[in-house]
């Protein structure tokens, strides 16, 4: 059996694989925070219309042109995107993004889903059982410090990474098979735990003030969050987080949707699938991921405690302190259903991520499934050991930034314009909606050809020229009057040059942080130079295989 012959076994298989693809991680511990750091309900109308405008049109446009390169034999992006415009060269070079984001994403993607792994262990073990908040967040600080930890267990975090890597790598080896397997199995579960969970977090009230906490109350938490506010639609920094949330949670610009869509049979239906698996999706970041940690934290420490300390650690380092208000048994029950659930969400996505490089290897160089897989578990263990080891070094953070971020859009707009403008808009449209179960609304041809492309364009606009402090109106007033315009330290250009660590580094004074900046900025660039040499590693197996191609071709003619 080939790869190329595989197909998904269900409909409901590749509407559960697609949307276990999406639901992940960033559901659940990046909505959160983003919405909480942005506003609450200055967040929600953004993320609503960037769904609308740009999610949704990226889901039509990946899944067309991913059944559109299954058709012809292609399962991966650097070979779909030149079937799709042959004449230029560069698309397969393009597409190298398609494969690199998901091998660079794993390796750091899968040091949290491991987390998840042991604190499902140390949820069951009673581990933080009659342990303090500091104490529990002190817990996760010595997870992380790989070469102090105190934990119990020795190198802990690396043992987990590598069993972590282990299951993820023995499933993908069964192929599409163990892919569905794992989200017929994974979602439904998630749900469940999700609304077992959700249901704690709306229906706890005030019951969790304390003397200490005495204003604390969860639907502070839902309140926060679902009062809309209209003054958010003129902010960009708002805008920019949304669009950012909706890229990463839908799985856009990655290259792995379009992998699961090269199984899709030719004449099956994408228009309606795409649509289901988003909105489920949705479902689950916006109805279960706003119902539990934040009403769970406000409800015990009260919404300006989670206004402050809004972040992705909150999962961590707070939420086993919180279980413990329920009594050990709701506790342990509670803390196996958080981490199983993060679990399900993680796993279902790191193996959409290594599809493309499975489906690469298996059209290029005739790579059995397990040959796949290993190859790509071992890349993955060799990108991933220094998140793991140098996590507080940097090295995580620089990967996600890169990899999870700053690739994400570069090659959302660029196969945006390869779709709508040189594929062209006839071909695209026929494509999306050839075999399809619903009529796509004939608005979005427009909105695919100008407004996500446009959109798109001015997220990577404003991430390359973020101003400081995030304030646009000063910004735009510093130019006019002939002060240029102010770059802030997380804007793409002062990021490639380390600005922020280096401005640091010059005010420092004492010789602790002083060379503990100069460590961070040595690991920043070894976290680069990997993640370069992955790139160009791939970019020459793409251009291996087209040699190769150009040889049958010759050979055939
Ligand atoms: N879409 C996946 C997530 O949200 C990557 O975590």
């Amino acid at each position: 059996m080939t790869l190329q012959k595989d197909s998904w076994g269900t409909r409901v298989g590749l509407i559960l694989a697609m949307a276990g693809n999406a639901v992940g991680l960033g559901n659940f511990l990046r909505f959160p925070v983003q919405a909480i750091n942005n506003g609450g309900g200055a967040f929600i109308i953004p993320y609503l219309v960037c769904f609308l405008l740009m999610g949704i049109p990226l889901l039509w446009v990946e899944w067309s042109t991913g059944r559109f390169g299954g058709k012809h034999g292609h399962h991966s992006t650097p070979f779909i995107l030149d079937n799709m415009d042959p004449k230029r060269a560069f698309w397969k070079y393009f597409g190298v993004f398609g494969i690199f984001t998901n091998v660079a994403v794993a390796a750091y993607y899968c040091y949290i889903e491991s987390w998840t792994m042991s604190y499902v262990m140390h949820s069951i073990m009673g581990t933080f059982r009659g342990m303090s908040q500091s104490e529990t967040a002190d817990f996760f600080r010595s997870y992380v410090d790989v070469q102090h930890s105190t934990t119990g267990i020795p190198f802990e975090a690396i043992i987990f990474y590598i069993l972590c890597l282990l299951l993820n790598t023995w499933i993908l080896s069964r192929g599409l098979k163990g892919v569905e397997k794992a989200a017929s199995i994974g979602m439904p579960l998630l749900i469940l735990f999700g609304v077992f969970l959700a249901i704690r977090g709306v229906t706890l009230g005030t019951s969790g003030a304390t003397e200490a906490h005495p204003n604390a109350n969860a639907l502070d938490g839902l309140n926060f969050l679902w009062t809309p506010q209209y003054d958010s639609l003129t902010n960009p920094k708002v805008w920019l987080a949304a669009a950012g949330q909706i890229f990463f949670t839908l799985s856009l610009g990655m290259g792995s949707i379009q992998c699961y869509a090269s199984y899709v049979r030719s004449k099956d239906d994408i228009a309606l699938n795409a649509v289901s698996a988003g909105f489920m999706n949705e479902f689950v970041e916006v109805v279960l991921g706003s119902c539990i940690v934040i009403p769970i934290a406000a409800g015990f420490l009260g919404i300006d405690w989670v206004k402050e300390n809004a972040g992705f650690g909150m999962a961590f380092q707070t939420m086993p302190y919180l279980f413990q208000n329920w009594g050990p048994m709701i506790a342990t029950v509670a803390g196996v259903m958080w981490f199983g659930l993060l679990f399900f969400a993680g796993i279902t996505s790191s193996l959409a991520m290594g599809t493309p490089w499975m489906g690469f290897m298996r059209d290029e160089f005739k790579f059995s499934q397990k040959k796949g897989a290993w190859t790509f578990g071992a890349v993955v263990l060799a990108m991933g050991l220094p998140t793991v080891i140098f996590y507080n070094e940097g090295v995580f953070d620089e990967y996600d930034y890169w990899a999870g971020t700053v690739s994400l859009v570069v090659f959302a707009l660029a196969e945006s314009i390869l779709f709508a403008w040189i594929f062209g808009m006839d071909k695209g449209w026929k494509e999306i909606n050839q075999g399809g179960d619903i009529k796509v609304p004939l608005i979005y041809r427009f909105v695919i050809k100008y407004i996500t492309p446009l959109l798109l364009l001015a997220v990577f606009i404003g991430s390359v020229f973020t101003p400081a402090g995030n304030n646009w109106n000063e910004a735009i007033q510093s130019l006019f009057s002939g002060n240029g315009w102010p770059l802030d330290n997380s804007s793409l250009i002062k990021m490639l040059t380390n600005a922020g660590l280096k401005e640091q580094l010059a005010a420092a004074s004492d010789e602790q942080v002083i060379s503990t900046l100069k460590t961070k900025i040595f690991y920043t660039n070894v976290a680069r130079l990997l993640l370069l040499s992955l790139f160009v590693g791939i970019s020459i197996l793409v251009y291996i295989a087209y040699q190769k191609r150009q040889k049958r071709k010759h050979q055939q003619a």
